[in-house]
């Protein structure tokens, strides 16, 4: 019989097997009827299959059971497959056995419209969707296309630590936990020991989750994102921007080579995304200002961007835009100043386009012991639990540099989506660590 010896398939390679039996094994996804026809449509994680119960073509048992079977209940269809260009995926199954893994009752997330609350809720079913699957199945891609570019850049993977002794980017948004009697801190960063890897290996790059305690709810922030941080040795500001486009442009590129159906499903404009080629435009914080101004934004210089100046400033330009030279004061205690003007800092955020804001953070570090000492104290940081990092230029300190990317935003960005939350499988924002 045609069920013994058909083959598992994944619905993704349907298309090789065209007029020969298969099975298919998966969850019923939705499904109608009309007369004698059921159509079963079935996903198996790779994709979306039409299965065609006819009931002129199959056992009792088969049919009835075709009938009964409810949404996300989990299954195993025989059948053979057929060319059909109006099919969701191209191609569809005529059923000839079904067999009922499981059966699922009440599944919470029907066809209808629902808040984003409750998919929230349910977001280990709402993973199911065809909008989050397509979302994930590009994050997966994006996270492969980051590692491909370091790897052919020359860029040694050294994993930082996730429980650290501290800040890296301020006091204000630790996440703090017990270390045996001793206070330790999530990750906020791991740039501080990219920096001595950078060191060892010239170019290093970490990948990982970092942690954020931010009270802001907002569209782009989460408590829980994966950054990725490359650090140079020998690097100036314009090589760490160099890498940065490189970087943006190599994962976008790789995202419009194999994601043309979801971006699709997404309703993504695609054209935004093809305009994205290096050199990305420049300007200096001073200019932003000025940029800002016209745009009816009243900021004094001094200010840091929010959300709605970098919304204004990534609407001035159709690719990313780096901002560079930001007033010191407003950034983090590493960064190096400026040597002609030391009021500003050598540091860049590269701003998506679209209205998306910063996706990236980097820039020089000072490699002055006296001048990172000195800032160590004015930040009022424990010099103690940065010693290890002074070492860093105390034995043999070069010009270095990096930054750090976060994946959701980007993935939002890419995307076309409104909110950071959908771009992680299991987000953590400021009111929800469930599920
Ligand atoms: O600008 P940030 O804070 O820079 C750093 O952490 C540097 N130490 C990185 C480095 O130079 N190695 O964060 C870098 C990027 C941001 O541009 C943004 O994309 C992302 O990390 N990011 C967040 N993403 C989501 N939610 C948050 N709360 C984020 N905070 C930062
Ligand atoms: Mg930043």
């Amino acid at each position: 019989m045609a069920e013994q010896t058909a083959p598992r398939v994944d619905v993704d390679d349907l298309g090789q097997y065209v007029g020969k039996p298969v099975q298919v094994w998966g969850w019923l996804f939705n499904s109608r009827s009309s007369g004698r026809i059921v159509f079963l449509l079935v996903r198996d994680g790779t994709g979306l299959v039409q299965a065609v119960v006819s009931q002129r073509d199959v056992e009792g048992r088969v049919w009835d059971q075709a009938r009964r079977l409810t949404q996300e209940s989990s299954l195993k269809v025989t059948g053979t497959v057929r060319a059909d260009e109006r099919a969701p995926g191209g191609f569809e199954l005529l059923v000839q056995d079904l067999e009922l893994v499981h059966l699922a009752v009440d599944y919470p997330i029907t066809p209808k419209e629902h808040g984003v609350d409750f998919l929230l809720d349910h977001r280990h079913l709402w993973l199911r969707s065809r909008r989050q699957h397509a979302i994930l199945r590009i994050r997966s891609t994006l996270v492969g296309a980051v590692r491909e570019f370091f790897d052919r850049e020359g860029f040694v993977l050294v994993d930082a630590p996730i429980l650290t002794p501290a800040a890296v980017e301020g006091t204000t948004t630790l996440f703090r936990t017990d270390y045996f009697g001793t206070p330790a801190y999530l990750s906020q960063s791991g740039q501080l020991y990219m920096e001595a890897a950078a060191m060892a290996f010239g170019r290093a790059y970490c990948f990982g989750p970092t942690f954020r305690a931010e009270h802001s709810k907002t569209r782009r922030h989460l408590m829980e994102f994966w950054m990725v941080e490359p650090e140079m040795a020998w690097a100036g500001l314009d090589d760490i921007c160099r890498l940065a486009e490189g970087l943006v442009s190599h994962v976008v590129g790789r995202v419009l080579e194999r994601h043309r159906p979801e971006l699709a499903l997404l309703e993504r404009d695609t054209a935004p995304l093809e305009r994205v080629r290096p050199p990305f435009p420049r300007v200096t914080y001073d200019e932003a200002i000025e940029i800002l101004r016209k745009n009816g934004a009243a900021v004094e210089w001094g200010a840091d961007f929010g959300g709605d100046e970098e919304t204004i400033l990534s609407n001035a330009f159709d690719r990313p835009v780096f901002v560079t030279h930001y007033p010191a004061h407003i950034k983090a205690f590493y960064m190096k100043p400026a040597p002609d003007r030391p009021e500003v800092v050598l540091g860049a955020d590269l701003l998506a386009p679209e209205g998306y804001g910063e996706i990236i953070g980097g820039g020089q570090r000072i490699d002055d012991l006296e001048l990172l000492m000195r800032r160590i104290e004015e930040h009022h940081l424990p010099k103690e639990a940065y010693e290890w990092y002074l070492d860093l230029r105390r034995y043999g300190s070069v010009p270095h540099g990096g930054f750090g990317m976060g994946i959701e935003r980007v993935l939002a960005w890419i995307c076309g989506l409104p909110h950071v939350r959908e771009t992680i499988p299991f987000p953590r924002t400021l009111y929800r660590l469930y599920p």
